[in-house]
């Protein structure tokens, strides 16, 4: 699924691979992009600035510990992150998981591709469950993870916090 390109079902062609070192101005320019928003639907904090600690989280990493997905799109010809899911492996089995697409691509379908790419690899680390925190009626995230299989939620500290069942690789196969 990683490194290929994806068509998806709303016409957009992207890429998904895994981040890497050169890609902090990539994905410095990306996180600068977000409106206040959907910055505070990931990072739960207005976050008016993007420090250095931001942007290594997602581009330095032990991916024995955690895995950060990109997807990529030409804009203006060149090759641009338009959305990251990175996922951790915290507890026996249970991956976290935060994922976020820019303004301009949302709905069309990115969120829903990176999702799959990164709890399939989670999946094939052992994981049989991701764990998401959320900010109160984030409905296309719930519909995300709905789609992975079946999700519970319970509310902690004022957050969402939503489980999902991962499909076993013999149904992720047969479906
Ligand atoms: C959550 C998020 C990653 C989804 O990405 P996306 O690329 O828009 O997702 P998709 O286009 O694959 O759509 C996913 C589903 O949500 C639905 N959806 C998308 N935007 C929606 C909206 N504004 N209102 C209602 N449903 C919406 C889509 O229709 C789709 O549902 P379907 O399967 O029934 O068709 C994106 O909205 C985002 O970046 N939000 C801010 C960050 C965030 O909330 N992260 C989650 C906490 S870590």
């Amino acid at each position: 699924m990683l490194a290929t390109v994806h068509e998806l079902d709303s016409g957009l062609r992207i890429g998904l691979r895994l981040t890497r070192p050169s890609d902090a101005p990539r994905v410095r320019a990306f996180l600068e992009r977000l409106s206040p928003e959907t910055r505070l639907r990931r990072f739960f904090m207005a976050m008016p600035d993007i420090d250095e600690r931001t942007v290594s989280h997602f581009t330095f990493y032990n991916p024995r510990e955690r895995i950060v997905v990109a997807a990529t799109a030409p804009l203006a010809g060149v090759e641009e992150v338009i959305g990251l899911a990175d996922i951790a492996l915290v507890d026996t089995g249970v991956a976290e998981l935060g994922i976020v697409v820019d303004d301009e691509h949302q709905e069309s379908g990115v969120g829903g591709a990176l999702i799959e790419a990164v709890c399939s690899l989670a999946a094939a680390h052992g994981a049989t469950h991701v764990r998401a925190e959320l900010l109160d009626h984030n409905r296309p995230m719930i519909r995300l993870l709905e789609r992975l299989g079946r999700t519970v939620q319970t509310m902690e500290d004022g957050h969402v916090l939503a489980y999902t069942r991962l499909p076993l690789r013999a149904e992720r196969r047969a479906a």
